[in-house]
Protein backbone atom coordinates (compact mmCIF):
# COMPACT_ATOMS: atom_id res chain seq x y z
CA UNK A 1 0.00 0.00 0.00
CA UNK A 2 1.22 3.34 -0.75
CA UNK A 3 1.84 5.71 2.00
CA UNK A 4 -0.33 8.77 2.28
CA UNK A 5 1.92 12.20 1.58
CA UNK A 6 1.30 15.68 1.16
CA UNK A 7 3.47 17.51 -1.35
CA UNK A 8 3.85 21.16 -1.53
CA UNK A 9 6.37 23.93 -2.75
CA UNK A 10 8.71 25.57 -0.07
CA UNK A 11 10.74 28.56 -0.43
CA UNK A 12 12.38 28.89 2.54
CA UNK A 13 14.73 25.85 4.52
CA UNK A 14 15.38 25.54 8.31
CA UNK A 15 17.79 23.37 10.58
CA UNK A 16 15.61 20.51 9.72
CA UNK A 17 15.12 20.99 6.03
CA UNK A 18 19.17 21.39 5.97
CA UNK A 19 19.90 18.65 7.99
CA UNK A 20 17.94 16.49 5.44
CA UNK A 21 19.21 18.21 2.61
CA UNK A 22 22.50 16.93 3.95
CA UNK A 23 21.26 13.53 3.33
CA UNK A 24 21.09 13.57 -0.11
CA UNK A 25 24.44 16.01 -0.63
CA UNK A 26 27.45 15.37 1.39
CA UNK A 27 29.21 18.73 0.28
CA UNK A 28 27.93 21.96 1.67
CA UNK A 29 29.82 23.55 -0.93
CA UNK A 30 27.59 22.14 -3.67
CA UNK A 31 24.69 22.57 -1.76
CA UNK A 32 24.92 26.38 -0.68
CA UNK A 33 25.69 26.62 -4.54
CA UNK A 34 22.21 25.15 -5.92
CA UNK A 35 19.53 25.66 -3.16
CA UNK A 36 18.93 29.58 -3.58
CA UNK A 37 18.39 29.16 -7.09
CA UNK A 38 16.38 25.51 -7.26
CA UNK A 39 12.67 24.58 -6.60
CA UNK A 40 12.28 22.31 -3.18
CA UNK A 41 9.20 20.02 -2.88
CA UNK A 42 8.42 18.10 0.32
CA UNK A 43 6.84 15.40 1.46
CA UNK A 44 4.61 15.99 4.63
CA UNK A 45 2.74 13.59 6.96
CA UNK A 46 0.34 15.31 9.25
CA UNK A 47 2.64 18.41 9.68
CA UNK A 48 5.86 16.56 9.57
CA UNK A 49 8.57 17.08 6.82
CA UNK A 50 9.53 12.99 5.75
CA UNK A 51 11.08 13.84 2.61
CA UNK A 52 12.63 16.43 0.38
CA UNK A 53 13.24 16.89 -4.06
CA UNK A 54 15.34 19.47 -5.34
CA UNK A 55 15.34 20.66 -8.90
CA UNK A 56 16.88 23.27 -11.00
CA UNK A 57 16.69 24.79 -14.37
CA UNK A 58 19.83 23.45 -16.16
CA UNK A 59 18.93 24.59 -20.10
CA UNK A 60 15.90 25.51 -22.12
CA UNK A 61 13.08 22.51 -21.36
CA UNK A 62 15.96 20.38 -19.12
CA UNK A 63 15.53 19.81 -15.20
CA UNK A 64 18.10 18.52 -12.84
CA UNK A 65 17.22 16.68 -9.88
CA UNK A 66 19.84 17.67 -7.44
CA UNK A 67 18.92 16.03 -3.92
CA UNK A 68 16.39 13.88 -3.14
CA UNK A 69 16.04 12.45 0.70
CA UNK A 70 13.37 10.99 3.01
CA UNK A 71 13.74 11.23 6.75
CA UNK A 72 16.02 7.63 7.78
CA UNK A 73 12.75 6.19 9.67
CA UNK A 74 10.67 6.70 6.79
CA UNK A 75 12.81 5.16 3.81
CA UNK A 76 11.55 2.22 1.95
CA UNK A 77 8.13 3.09 1.84
CA UNK A 78 7.47 4.59 -1.48
CA UNK A 79 8.10 8.31 -0.37
CA UNK A 80 10.78 8.99 -2.61
CA UNK A 81 9.45 7.28 -5.24
CA UNK A 82 6.31 9.41 -5.32
CA UNK A 83 8.31 12.49 -4.88
CA UNK A 84 10.44 11.60 -7.77
CA UNK A 85 6.83 10.89 -10.00
CA UNK A 86 5.48 14.22 -8.93
CA UNK A 87 8.40 15.89 -10.69
CA UNK A 88 8.22 13.51 -13.65
CA UNK A 89 4.48 14.87 -13.76
CA UNK A 90 5.02 18.54 -13.60
CA UNK A 91 7.96 18.83 -15.69
CA UNK A 92 5.59 17.41 -18.25
CA UNK A 93 2.82 19.54 -17.65
CA UNK A 94 5.70 22.26 -18.00
CA UNK A 95 6.51 21.12 -21.42
CA UNK A 96 10.14 19.99 -20.77
CA UNK A 97 11.61 17.38 -22.26
CA UNK A 98 14.02 16.38 -20.31
CA UNK A 99 15.22 15.14 -16.76
CA UNK A 100 18.46 14.64 -15.49
CA UNK A 101 19.80 12.86 -12.17
CA UNK A 102 23.41 11.95 -10.97
CA UNK A 103 24.36 9.38 -8.87
CA UNK A 104 27.35 7.92 -7.04
CA UNK A 105 28.36 4.56 -8.35
CA UNK A 106 28.02 2.96 -5.05
CA UNK A 107 24.24 4.01 -5.01
CA UNK A 108 22.50 0.92 -5.58
CA UNK A 109 19.86 1.58 -4.50
CA UNK A 110 19.06 5.14 -5.86
CA UNK A 111 20.63 3.78 -9.64
CA UNK A 112 17.50 0.66 -8.99
CA UNK A 113 14.86 3.76 -7.87
CA UNK A 114 15.53 5.97 -10.70
CA UNK A 115 15.90 3.30 -13.08
CA UNK A 116 12.13 2.21 -12.11
CA UNK A 117 10.67 5.76 -12.19
CA UNK A 118 12.14 5.98 -15.99
CA UNK A 119 15.55 7.48 -15.82
CA UNK A 120 18.23 5.58 -18.14
CA UNK A 121 22.17 5.76 -17.53
CA UNK A 122 23.57 8.27 -20.09
CA UNK A 123 27.06 8.39 -18.83
CA UNK A 124 29.91 8.32 -16.16
CA UNK A 125 32.27 10.56 -14.68
CA UNK A 126 34.90 8.55 -13.27
CA UNK A 127 36.88 10.41 -10.38
CA UNK A 128 34.01 12.61 -9.97
CA UNK A 129 34.30 12.30 -5.89
CA UNK A 130 37.79 12.61 -5.80
CA UNK A 131 38.23 16.15 -5.35
CA UNK A 132 34.68 16.60 -3.42
CA UNK A 133 34.33 14.89 -0.64
CA UNK A 134 35.93 12.77 1.52
CA UNK A 135 35.96 9.32 0.99
CA UNK A 136 32.75 7.70 1.61
CA UNK A 137 31.41 3.61 1.16
CA UNK A 138 28.00 2.67 0.80
CA UNK A 139 26.87 -0.46 -0.18
CA UNK A 140 30.88 -1.81 0.53
CA UNK A 141 31.41 0.00 -2.06
CA UNK A 142 33.91 3.41 -2.28
CA UNK A 143 32.20 5.79 -3.89
CA UNK A 144 34.43 7.57 -6.96
CA UNK A 145 32.27 7.95 -10.40
CA UNK A 146 29.42 9.77 -11.56
CA UNK A 147 26.46 7.69 -12.93
CA UNK A 148 24.97 10.53 -15.32
CA UNK A 149 20.85 9.05 -15.67
CA UNK A 150 18.48 11.41 -17.86
CA UNK A 151 14.65 10.41 -18.72
CA UNK A 152 13.35 11.74 -21.93
CA UNK A 153 9.55 13.12 -20.92
N1 LIG B 1 17.20 -0.92 -0.08
C1 LIG B 1 16.70 -1.54 -1.17
N2 LIG B 1 16.05 -0.89 -2.17
C2 LIG B 1 15.88 0.42 -2.06
C3 LIG B 1 16.35 1.14 -0.94
C4 LIG B 1 17.05 0.41 0.06
N3 LIG B 1 17.58 1.03 1.12
N4 LIG B 1 16.05 2.43 -1.12
C5 LIG B 1 15.41 2.54 -2.28
N5 LIG B 1 15.31 1.31 -2.88
C6 LIG B 1 14.79 1.07 -4.20
C7 LIG B 1 13.91 -0.07 -4.28
O1 LIG B 1 14.26 -0.64 -5.52
C8 LIG B 1 12.51 0.52 -4.31
O2 LIG B 1 11.76 -0.15 -5.26
P1 LIG B 1 10.42 -0.95 -4.93
O3 LIG B 1 9.42 0.12 -4.55
O4 LIG B 1 10.10 -1.61 -6.20
O5 LIG B 1 10.77 -1.86 -3.80
C9 LIG B 1 12.67 1.91 -4.85
O6 LIG B 1 14.03 2.22 -4.59
C10 LIG B 1 11.73 2.93 -4.26
O7 LIG B 1 12.06 3.13 -2.95
P2 LIG B 1 11.37 4.25 -2.06
O8 LIG B 1 10.80 3.60 -0.85
O9 LIG B 1 10.48 5.09 -2.87
O10 LIG B 1 12.65 5.08 -1.67
P3 LIG B 1 12.85 5.98 -0.35
O11 LIG B 1 11.58 6.62 0.06
O12 LIG B 1 13.59 5.20 0.65
O13 LIG B 1 13.79 7.12 -0.94
C11 LIG B 1 16.08 7.73 -1.16
C12 LIG B 1 14.97 6.79 -1.62
C13 LIG B 1 17.32 7.42 -1.98
C14 LIG B 1 15.66 9.17 -1.42
C15 LIG B 1 16.31 7.51 0.35
O14 LIG B 1 16.74 6.19 0.58
C16 LIG B 1 17.32 8.46 0.97
O15 LIG B 1 16.96 9.55 1.43
N6 LIG B 1 18.61 8.10 0.99
C17 LIG B 1 19.64 8.95 1.54
C18 LIG B 1 19.89 10.16 0.67
C19 LIG B 1 20.32 9.80 -0.75
O16 LIG B 1 21.08 8.88 -0.96
N7 LIG B 1 19.81 10.58 -1.72
C20 LIG B 1 20.10 10.39 -3.12
C21 LIG B 1 21.37 11.01 -3.50
S1 LIG B 1 21.75 10.67 -5.21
Amino acid sequence: MTIKILIEEIDQTNKDIYDLLLLGDESKDMLNDYIGRSHKYVAKISEEIVGIIVIIKTRPKTLEIVNIAVKEEFQKKGIGKQLIKYVINRARAEENKIIEIGTGNCGINQIALYQKCGFRIVGVEPDFFKHYYEEFYENGILCKDMIRMKLYL
